[in-house]
């Protein structure tokens, strides 16, 4: 979907991102993490030529982005900046119809779909479709950032940490809607935030920047498996190391089919870190394992999470 070959970009006589190969696939959840300074904003916007490339060349669906009109290119492409950046003369419904306006949507088709994805972000239509920028919370006004990037159902969307400055809970909460969305969608994301956990919890695959060079390219668990130096060993955390190599991993990957365990199982789909929260609050080596509707499937015991 998106293929960088040898890109850069150089501001004045400064390097802000150094020959960078990588292609991202077509429905990938695909996260760039690095330190502040690294590049990470400034590959994203190369890809929607909202920032130039100095160097090498990009391709979206197979064709090089030179070859498109910078303006078709933002309309195919959903983009959350990092500021969020409403406009704060327009209302909600307003912000959110933006794409579609270009793209000449009859205003009913605007106004429906804009209560569909407010609802969608868990807004209530009726009570802030005609609100401005200004009478809404930082996290409502970055839902409102990402109800606007979806709006008319890019290809891409490129999400620049979108959830920055939110309280734990409301990011959880956001970090679960995106997830659903693209899962739901299909859509490819192209996600930038400096979160280890936030990148672990939703990438397919994360690309470590550091100082506009790409360090590392790989699945969550293949990084926490062999981080390839010393900043992704920091950006993994010695502390919470373990812990997290069980939230990559499913409870699934560790059933032992045909066995049984007492009291309230546990889906499949859970974490092994969420299976070992269980088995310590319960005091229990042992949990059963049910699947999505409910059905027993296996069990799985404490010893099965030190299984490499
Ligand atoms: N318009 C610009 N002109 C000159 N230099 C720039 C410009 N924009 C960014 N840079 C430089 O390019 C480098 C990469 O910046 P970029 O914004 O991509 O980093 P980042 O990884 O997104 O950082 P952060 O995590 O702080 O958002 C930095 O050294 C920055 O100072
Ligand atoms: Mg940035």
């Amino acid at each position: 979907m998106i293929a960088f070959e040898r890109a850069g970009k150089r501001y004045g006589g400064q390097t802000a991102v150094e020959d960078i190969s990588l292609t991202i696939e077509a429905g990938e959840f695909f996260v760039v993490i690095g330190p502040s300074g690294s590049g990470k904003s400034t590959l994203l916007m190369m890809i929607n030529r909202m920032v130039p490339h100095s160097a090498g060349s990009i391709r979206v669906g197979g064709q090089d982005i030179l070859s498109f009109r910078p303006e078709m290119l933002r309309r195919r492409m959903g983009y959350v900046i990092q500021s969020v950046g409403l406009f704060p003369h327009w209302t909600v419904e307003r912000n959110i119809g933006a794409v579609p306006e270009l793209l000449d949507w009859p205003q009913a088709r605007i106004r429906d779909r804009a209560d569909e994805l407010l609802a969608l972000l868990n807004l209530d239509p009726g009570r802030f479709r005609s609100k401005y920028p200004h009478q809404l919370s930082g996290g409502e006004q970055q839902r409102v950032g990402v109800a606007r990037a979806l709006a008319a159902r890019p290809d891409v969307l490129l999400m620049d940490e979108p959830f920055g400055a939110l309280d734990p809970i409301t990011r959880t909460a956001l970090q679960q809607e995106i997830h659903r969305i693209h899962r739901e969608s299909g859509t490819t994301v192209v996600f930038v935030t400096h979160d280890m956990d936030e990148a672990l919890g939703l990438a397919s695959r994360i690309a470590v920047l550091d100082r506009g060079r790409l360090v590392q390219l790989g699945t969550p668990l293949e990084l926490l498996a062999a981080p390839a130096n010393g900043l992704v060993r920091d950006l993994i955390g010695q502390e919470e190391h373990g812990l997290r190599m069980l939230a990559v991993q499913t409870v699934a990957s560790r059933l032992r089919t045909g066995e049984t365990a007492p009291g309230e199982p546990i889906a499949a789909s859970a974490t092994l870190r969420q299976a070992l929260s269980r088995m310590v609050s319960e005091s229990a080596d042992r949990l059963g394992v049910s699947d999505a509707e409910g059905r027993p499937m296996g069990a799985i015991a404490m010893s099965d999470l030190l299984r490499r």
